[in-house]
């Protein structure tokens, strides 16, 4: 049987990659066979597309330049790493995906949604999320969260300002109200256990009931 493939979405601290590795941990103690991985990056062609993206300053790709790194990272991590993974029964639990690029790309860089899924979806059909959890956190708290993390970890993404996190925020929403199949919407607001708890329920609801 296939594996499970769920995805982990939400702007800068929000607390998703915390959330997908404590996720990671308690299903592989369980006996689940699976990877976590990340985006971009993940595959080791699509790692070195990770640094042409995040290093340098903010203009340094104009929007279309910028989607293609990011398609080309995603393809490769998909046929390298996601789909030998998921056609060998094992979950893949991946720190963003295809709803970055919509949110990032495509509504915050204003290249449009639309456009962004059509392009998601025309290529990576065959390997879509059964399963993606939306971390919500007002931008402000969030924001001075990833602050926390340090300067030294700051990317070209979080240097964009608040304007630019605050629809981050909106647009998430948006699409997790478009898509409620496969998209539950978790409060990143809360304490870690809280949180994880909420994350373990709704997996288990999903997957396991
Ligand atoms: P990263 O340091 O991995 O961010 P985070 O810890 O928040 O996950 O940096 C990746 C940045 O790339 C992040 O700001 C989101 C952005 N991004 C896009 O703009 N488009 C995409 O398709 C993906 C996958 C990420």
């Amino acid at each position: 049987m296939r594996g499970r493939f769920i995805t982990f979405e939400g702007g800068e601290g929000s607390g998703k990659s915390t959330q997908a590795q404590l996720l990671a941990r308690v299903l592989a103690e369980d006996g689940t066979d699976l990877i976590l991985t990340r985006e971009p990056g993940g595959s080791a062609g699509a790692e070195e597309i990770r640094k042409l993206i995040v290093e340098g300053e903010p203009g340094r790709w104009n929007v279309e330049a910028e989607m293609l790194l990011f398609m080309a990272a995603r393809s490769d991590h998909i046929a390298k790493l996601i789909l030998p993974a998921l056609e060998n029964g094992r979950w893949v639990i991946c720190d963003r995906f295809i709803d970055s690029s919509v949110v990032y790309q495509g509504i915050v860089r204003g290249y449009g949604m639309g456009m962004v899924q059509h392009l998601n979806i025309s290529m990576f059909s065959h390997a879509l999320p059964d399963l993606t959890l939306v971390f919500d956190i007002d931008h402000e708290v969030g924001l001075a969260r990833a602050k926390e993390r340090g300067a030294g970890h700051m990317s070209r993404f979080d240097k964009f300002g608040p304007d630019f996190h605050a629809r981050i925020r909106d647009a998430y929403r948006e699409i997790a109200a478009t898509d409620p199949n496969r998209c539950v919407v978790v409060d990143a607001g809360r304490g870690l256990k809280e949180i994880h708890d909420d994350v373990m329920n709704i997996v288990a609801k999903r997957f396991f009931r």
